[in-house]
């Protein structure tokens, strides 16, 4: 018997999610908390060569993958598109052309079955991915616990008071470039292809991060806000008057540790000061740049140092995907929350509250 949906007294939903904000094309089906698909396409390679994120070559690719990809996901999943109870995607934020793609593909799946539609905040469901665990990967929500959560990613930088599942409050963010973009522009001035992020990560490994002394942008500012655009420009300036540096492979590491030690350190220290300020006991983080290895390792210690629990979100949902859309909407579902009609519009600039 099929109940009334949503309800939460019947556990039979699988559902499935679109994520298309930038780069990554994603398709995933969640039941009941678990991830049954999360496939991801990345377009990385298509962009390396413009040294950053075509918007309109991003929608047209979108376009191109997203019927393989929702095919490669029920198939995963050994699920028919007839078996779904809902549709969700995200909504906004993120680039027009490439969230419209994803968007209209979920309301029109969601049309063409009869199902309820669900958009969904990019942002919003990065704050979830940290709940994210295990493989096969499931949402773990039994141990969930009011939080600091840092999305840290190329395009952003956010800190947000977690108060309660569904419940939360933008405490700061970037006021210039996002962490990720002063990784990816600081590699691109020492001549690392984009994203420069995993490659300063693995060449700070072996260099030394005092050996260059670069600046910690607001690090003791009596606020929540983060800036990196300035880290950026004394690395321009630095490199100007020592180009020598770039020819020699260990000063390359160097400046890769030295510049990672200075993000690093603004990112952990304001996330920690946040977290005891509000007498929280979790402090979680997720987006692509959570996958560096010195941020992970640096806020295990700082968490164990200042008693607080550490959810990162596992690697493989920290970039951009569906899963973690799936597994908000499911949430969002099983608390009724109102569905969004299917001629709702994309919402390239959705603040988070
Ligand atoms: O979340 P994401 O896939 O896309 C958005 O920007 O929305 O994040 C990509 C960003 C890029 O700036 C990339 O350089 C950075 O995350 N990134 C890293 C690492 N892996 C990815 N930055 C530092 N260390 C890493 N290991
Ligand atoms: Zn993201």
């Amino acid at each position: 018997m099929r109940g009334e949906f949503p309800d939460p007294s019947r556990p039979n939903m699988p559902l499935l999610a679109f994520e298309t904000s930038c780069d990554e094309t994603s398709a995933a089906v969640i039941h009941e908390g678990r991830v049954l698909a999360n496939a991801v396409a990345s377009q990385i390679d298509l962009h390396a060569e413009y040294g950053g994120v075509v918007p309109e070559l991003a929608a047209r690719e979108h376009l191109r993958n997203l019927a393989p990809i929702v095919r490669a996901a029920l198939k995963e999943a050994g699920i028919h598109a007839n078996q779904l109870e809902a549709v969700c995607a995200t909504q906004g934020p993120g680039l027009p052309g490439a969230l419209l793609a994803g968007l209209k593909a979920g309301q029109a799946m969601a049309f063409v079955l009869r199902r309820p539609f669900l958009g969904i905040h990019h942002h919003e469901a990065h704050l979830y991915s940290p709940w994210i665990v295990g493989d096969p990967l499931r949402g773990d929500f039994s141990s969930f616990e009011p939080n600091v959560s840092l999305i840290v990613s190329g395009g952003h930088t956010i800190l947000v008071h977690v108060e309660a599942e569904l419940r939360h409050r933008v405490l700061g963010s970037t006021v210039d470039d996002a962490a990720g973009e002063c990784f990816d522009k600081t590699g691109k001035l020492m001549g690392l292809g984009y994203p420069a992020g995993p490659l300063i990560d693995q060449l700070a490994a072996e260099g030394n991060p005092k050996a260059f002394d670069f600046p910690r942008p607001m690090i003791n500012s009596n606020d929540d806000d983060f800036s990196f655009s300035g880290l950026k420009t004394s690395v321009r300036y630095f490199l100007r008057d020592r180009p020598e540096l770039l020819e020699d492979r260990q000063a390359i590491r160097d400046l890769c540790a030295s510049v990672q030690a200075a993000i690093v350190d603004v990112l952990v220290a304001k996330v920690i000061r946040a977290a005891k300020r509000l007498g929280v006991n979790c402090v979680t983080a997720s987006g692509g740049v959570t996958c560096n290895s010195s941020l992970r390792a640096r806020l295990a210690t700082a968490c164990q140092k200042a008693g607080l629990n550490l959810r990162l979100a596992p690697n493989r949902v920290c970039t951009d995907n569906a899963a973690m859309i799936g597994i908000l909407a499911e949430r969002k579902l099983l608390q009724k929350t109102a569905m969004t009609p299917l001629d709702a519009d994309i919402m390239p600039n959705w603040e988070l509250a």
